[in-house]
């Protein structure tokens, strides 16, 4: 802020605004109709109202200080003055017509014909083997490689994924019908079937019918903007969420988690069987808690591995699994035992962002480059890759 420059237009002050995104919308909040009035005085103090969609919208300290950041950075302005308003049911109402943009209600974007997101279920066989971890990590991940990720935490025995991310608690936005997903502090957004209940501590059983509906309601009534990659954490087994998603998604592809034991591969060759009968493509397996860095060897700088679990489980999915169906499913990854990759989860900041370099991380990160070199928009492609293939 400087007495040299001479007092800035409105214009100015607007083109400022124009590169504010809404955190929840991630677009322009002038292009949402959400500038209200720009004044500039004689001093160069600016006075802006901003309507919010919601009032008590959880985001509101976001949305001021990056406007006040974005305005106080231009030349000549003296002063910032923000008045923070909410919108009408009738600016609502428009702004929810603008988003939905003529999409029909209970339409799934990412089953249209045209749509260019790769969406990637998680499924394992059972539950404890790092299904929700291997999920936040895949999509920060591939976040980091500059994709635009959202997260449906579909577990209806866990929902995790939002404490994993940092969000635990958080209730989404609503702007009539359209419901905002999440954001997180890495940039992706997260809807969880734990934000549907209608109060926080309510116990719901998921089955059936209402199921049904929670997965196409996260699906089709959560405004996910332009992703280039969707991720599901299913929930474990072969269940009702399994039939929905073949349903409804049909061109999902499905990653298989595993850890290296025997009983757990048996379960998880089923989970995978059964992705395939609802005609799913399967990419690949993920074998977590592959092993622990043995640390005395680690320390001397020499690779010995402690088969904690045992060993072989991601391999027999694989193998028996590509056998099943005639194509190669390829272990995408082994991912070590790793104290911080769990401490990360209960901090709400997964490894690959908090710890980058851990072997752990590492291995995700992989993983994740695996499937984001497979391409936008070229589902069934063929992978071409076996396990050993170097990466
Ligand atoms: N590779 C790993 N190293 C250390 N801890 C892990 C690893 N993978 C998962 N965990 C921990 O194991 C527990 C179960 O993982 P989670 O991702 O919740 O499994 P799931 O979603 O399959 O039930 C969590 O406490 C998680 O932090
Ligand atoms: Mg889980
Ligand atoms: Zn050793």
């Amino acid at each position: 802020m400087s007495t040299t420059h001479p007092v800035p237009s409105v214009e100015q002050v607007t083109a400022a605004l124009a590169t504010v995104n809404d955190p929840e919308i991630k677009r322009p909040i002038t292009d949402l109709g959400m500038v209200d009035t720009v004044d500039v005085a004689d001093d160069g103090s600016v006075s802006v109202r901003v309507l919010l969609t919601v009032a008590g919208c959880p985001l509101k300290d976001t949305i001021n200080r990056d406007v006040t950041k974005a305005v106080s950075g231009i030349p000549g302005v003296t002063r910032v003055d923000l008045d923070l308003g909410v919108m009408t049911a009738e600016q609502r109402s428009g702004l929810h017509d603008q988003l939905r943009g003529g999409q029909a209600q209970r339409e799934i974007p990412f089953s249209q014909p045209g749509s260019l997101t790769k969406v990637y279920a998680i499924a394992s066989g059972k539950g404890g083997v790092g299904k929700s971890s291997v999920t936040v990590n895949l999509a920060l991940a591939l976040a980091r490689a500059g994709r635009k990720v959202g997260v449906v935490d579909a577990d209806i025995y866990g929902h995790s994924v939002p404490a994993m991310l940092g969000v635990a608690d958080h209730r989404p936005t609503q702007v009539d019908d359209l419901i905002m997903p999440v954001p997180t502090p890495s940039g992706v957004s997260v809807i969880s079937i734990g934000m549907l209940k209608p109060r926080r501590d309510q116990v719901v059983a998921w089955r059936g019918p209402m199921l049904d509906r929670a997965l196409v309601q996260m699906l089709s009534d959560v405004f996910w903007g332009d992703l280039d990659v969707l991720l599901l954490d299913l929930p474990p087994g072969t269940g009702d969420v399994a039939i929905s998603l073949g349903q409804h998604l049909p061109g999902a592809e499905v990653v298989v988690v595993t850890t290296p034991q025997e009983a757990a591969a048996e379960v998880a060759e089923r989970a995978g069987t059964m992705a395939s009968m609802m005609h799913q493509r399967v990419v690949g397996v993920v074998e977590n808690m592959s092993y622990l860095p043995c640390p005395h060897c680690t320390a001397e700088g020499k690779d010995h591995r402690l088969e904690v679990f045992g060993a072989g489980g991601g391999d027999r999915v694989a193998q028996t699994l590509s056998q099943r169906f005639g194509y190669d499913v390829p272990v995408l990854g082994r991912v070590p035992l790793d104290l911080s990759l769990r401490e990360g989860g209960d901090a709400g900041k997964p490894i690959v962002d908090s710890d980058p370099t851990a072997p752990a991380a590492v291995e995700l990160q992989a993983v994740a480059d695996r499937l984001d070199g497979r391409g936008r928009g070229l589902a069934g492609m063929q992978l071409g890759l076996t396990p050993s293939s170097k990466f």
